[in-house]
């Protein structure tokens, strides 16, 4: 089951918002409907445990979708499922229940209590809703420790940083105890350094914690590091909703695609969605013969090794075939080296430019079981740093210049694994 599910959400601000979730629905633009459109027709589900990264320029309704999350705002059309609670039609004391219970939020900007110590901070929320002061402390203890404030329970927050503010937002959050956490551009104020300290620690917490966290920002690269989903939000609508890989290499549209030049590629990019079928893959039982034709079908000079559950066993060359071919050899398991780099499935486009810079052959791609699949050639890893060309459509109107441009990138080349057949 979903720990979030949003169905067919609406939300206008304004004086008929029935009337105008009635034309958007006919499909009228949102300009064309009373008041404001904030958040129109959005569809998702969040798993249990997923970070989800709500994405999108100033303005294209990510606090207004975030806020019907946790019940701030009532759809004016649609669902919004927490386990079997619609928030739309919930009562006002059902609400309260929730968010004390399931929802917590932490936004960008949030007052600490100045007179109040870090412990008190963190532990307010659940003094408002009455629990007794051991209990509460005890709980915001837990939380400040989590996130690394243990030290600084008595301060008073003039005497803390902007990220360890933060942090004490976070841990108020966090002393809830709730499955979900809402997270409204919680980070957006701090210095960049800072900004990927506690981008870290959030991973961390999540991983140690196993909660379902909605994550709003306008920041790229934070999305594409924290997200385990993106989705990207233009004018009140989700555009796109992706993994990172998929939103960078498959945007849906040219504002996805504009959204998305100017992140570093190599470091969001993995081996996986990069590599390509090995041209020539030998078995390790065969005959330098047949290792030779292989290679010379494939008009390689060498070939790949794999035993019979695809595992890769190393590299064999074609002039030591040959060689092993004039000797007589039967197998070609003396002329096998293994000592070429190999680089996982999950490994980073950045990682993989030291092994291909060693070695003229394609980088063997392998699995946790060792077995081989895909390669990356060199030209295969430069060209998945070019953002991919999304501007096919000849007949829209285009500046020309832009047009030039896209004839000299290379399209991406398809990312696909070999098949069983491939690897006989
Ligand atoms: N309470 C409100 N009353 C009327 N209009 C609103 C209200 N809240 C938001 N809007 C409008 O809804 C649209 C979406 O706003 P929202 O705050 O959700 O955007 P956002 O993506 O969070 O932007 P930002 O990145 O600036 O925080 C905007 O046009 C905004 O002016
Ligand atoms: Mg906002």
């Amino acid at each position: 089951m979903s720990a979030i599910r949003v169905e067919n959400v609406y939300k206008v601000f304004g004086r008929k918002p029935g009337e105008a979730v009635r034309r958007l629905k006919q499909g009228a633009s949102r300009d064309d409907v009373p008041g404001t459109a904030a958040v129109i027709d959005a569809s998702f589900d969040v798993a249990p445990g997923e970070i989800f990264v709500v994405m999108g320029l100033s303005g294209s309704g990510k606090s207004t979708l975030i806020r019907m999350l946790n019940g701030l705002w009532r759809p004016s059309a649609g669902k919004v499922l927490l386990g079997d609670d619609d928030l739309a039609t919930v009562s006002a004391g059902r609400m309260r229940t929730l968010r004390r219970t399931k929802v917590s939020m932490v936004f960008q900007h949030f007052a600490l209590l100045p007179h109040r110590t870090v412990l008190d901070n963190a532990a307010y929320p659940l003094e408002i809703q009455g629990m007794g002061k051991d209990e509460r402390r005890a709980k915001a203890r837990e939380a400040l420790a989590l996130v690394g404030l243990d030290q600084w329970e008595e301060s008073l927050p003039s005497q803390l940083s902007g990220g360890m503010r933060q942090r004490v937002g976070l841990a108020r959050a966090l002393a809830a105890d709730t499955d979900i956490l809402l997270m409204d551009e919680a980070f957006s104020a701090l210095d960049p350094l800072i900004r990927r300290e506690m981008q870290e620690q959030l991973v961390e917490l999540q991983q140690k914690l196993g909660k379902t966290i909605i994550f709003i920002t306008h920041d790229l690269n934070e999305a594409m590091y924290l997200g385990d989903r993106i989705a990207v939000m233009r004018d009140g609508r989700i555009v796109q909703i992706g993994t990172a890989e998929e939103i960078l290499s498959d945007p849906a549209n040219d504002y996805v695609a504009q959204f998305v030049a100017d992140v570093d590629r190599t470091r969001v990019l993995t081996a996986s969605s990069v590599m390509v079928r090995p041209t020539a893959v030998v078995s390790w039982t065969a005959g330098p013969r047949q290792a030779s034709r292989t290679m010379r079908e494939a008009q390689v000079s060498a070939a790949f090794v794999v035993d019979r559950n695809r595992v890769l066993r190393g590299v064999v060359r074609d002039d030591e075939a040959v060689a092993a071919l004039r000797a007589g050899a039967e197998s070609i398991e003396q002329i096998v080296r293994n000592d070429m780099a190999t680089v996982n499935v999950t490994t980073s486009l950045a990682e993989i430019f030291a092994p291909s810079a060693e070695s003229p052959l394609p980088v063997p791609v392998i699995d946790d079981d060792g077995r081989l699949m895909g390669v990356v050639p060199r030209v295969t890893l430069l060209e998945a740093m070019v953002p991919p060309d999304t501007d096919t459509d000849t007949d829209t109107d285009t500046d020309p210049s832009t047009d030039d441009g896209a004839d000299l990138v290379p399209a991406l080349p398809d990312a696909a694994a070999p098949t069983e057949g491939d690897l006989r």
